[in-house]
């Protein structure tokens, strides 16, 4: 069978799916707070070409889907999407990347399907920094769900996006969260993704400081050896549920072993988070292609996959500095 492989030897096993570009809240790492446009629905993905494709990739080695938006759960029509994906076969593990608005009553159906982790974004623990950060006043909706997806039995990440001056001093707080609490939390690297370009800040949070910030007040953090081709770099406190990440998601220092690509919701096809988009495979479907048609695509585009994120940024064309917003990349 051919499967997916880059010039570079790397085997390309995971793909992150947007659903929509649509959100209904408006972080502002993410988006300004008009939001962004949002694309016609006939620019779409439908959910029956997302499924063919997703269909035709785990055929090419792909075993793991991750769906994001936007908020994927604004999309009419996610859960039943969830459905029709965990009968595929080829499939081991599907998972979803959510601001738990909208999410809470569909947990009992969630872990009766294919859905093994949930990556639930979270980037303050106070009511008040909440409302800031999302520009929306539903901390405790939010936290309410975080409750109960640690109760379910999916497994629970929280992704926290370090923002400089905003949530630096509860670094510490979502560490504590760990003590009893079966979860990982992720610090992200704020990248300039938000519609706009990069934020003017005072100082940098990158990996490094954000490290350094947790061995002064927890000196004896041990790393856990992380799957080789995770985006974080794990640690634990001994006696602790849960455990903690960083994910150097700015900084790039994890492109070796990246084993991802991304389509985003109008079915642009990235082979890097800072691509701009390398094919657009809804025109490509909506022409008539056939499967054979799509897989030789999907072989030949995978080989272009740049070594890494700075150079994929570097050859961008049109936009040379990155600020299109993660709800239109897909996250
Ligand atoms: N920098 C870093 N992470 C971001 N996300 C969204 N925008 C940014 C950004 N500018 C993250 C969110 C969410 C995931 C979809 O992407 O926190 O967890
Ligand atoms: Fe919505 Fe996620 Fe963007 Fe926040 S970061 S506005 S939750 S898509």
């Amino acid at each position: 069978m051919d499967t997916l492989t880059d010039k570079f030897g790397r085997k390309i096993t995971y793909l992150r799916l947007a659903v929509t570009d649509r959100c209904n809240l408006r972080c502002q790492y993410c988006m300004p707070a008009h939001g962004i446009d949002i694309v016609k629905r006939e620019e779409l993905l439908t959910f029956k070409e997302m499924y063919r494709i997703t269909r035709i990739l785990s055929e090419l080695g792909v075993n793991k889907v991750r769906l994001t938006g936007g908020e994927p759960f604004v999309r009419k029509g996610f859960v039943s999407f969830l459905e029709m994906l965990s009968f595929n076969d080829k499939l081991d593990e599907i998972n979803i990347t959510t601001n738990g608005a909208l999410i809470s009553k569909h947990i009992i159906k969630l872990e009766e399907l294919k859905i093994k982790t949930i990556n639930l974004s979270i980037d303050s623990l106070s009511k008040e920094s909440f409302a800031k950060i999302t520009r929306r006043n539903i901390f405790n909706q939010v936290y309410k769900t975080l409750e109960k997806l640690e109760e379910s039995s999916l497994k629970l990440k929280l992704n926290t996006v370090i923002q400089s001056g905003v949530n630096t001093d509860e670094i510490i707080d979502f560490i504590e969260l760990t003590k009893h609490k079966n979860l990982e939390v992720r610090f992200i690297e704020e990248m300039p993704f938000n519609g706009t370009g990069q934020r003017a800040t005072k100082e940098v949070w990158n990996y490094t400081k954000i490290l350094d910030l947790i061995k002064s007040k927890y000196p004896e953090i041990k790393p856990l050896i992380s799957e080789k081709s995770s985006t974080s770099k794990m640690f634990k406190m001994e006696g602790y549920l849960g455990s903690f990440g960083i994910i150097p998601a700015f900084t790039r220092t994890i492109c070796g072993d990246c084993n991802r690509i991304r389509i985003t919701a109008t079915g642009l096809f990235k082979n890097c988070l800072f691509d701009e988009g390398v094919f657009n495979i809804r025109a490509f479907i909506r022409n008539g292609a056939t499967d054979s048609e799509l897989k030789q695509l999907f072989l030949s585009i995978v080989k272009e996959k740049p070594e890494n994120g700075f150079i994929a940024e570097a050859n961008r064309k049109n936009n040379k500095n990155v600020s299109e917003s993660m709800s239109t990349i897909g996250g």
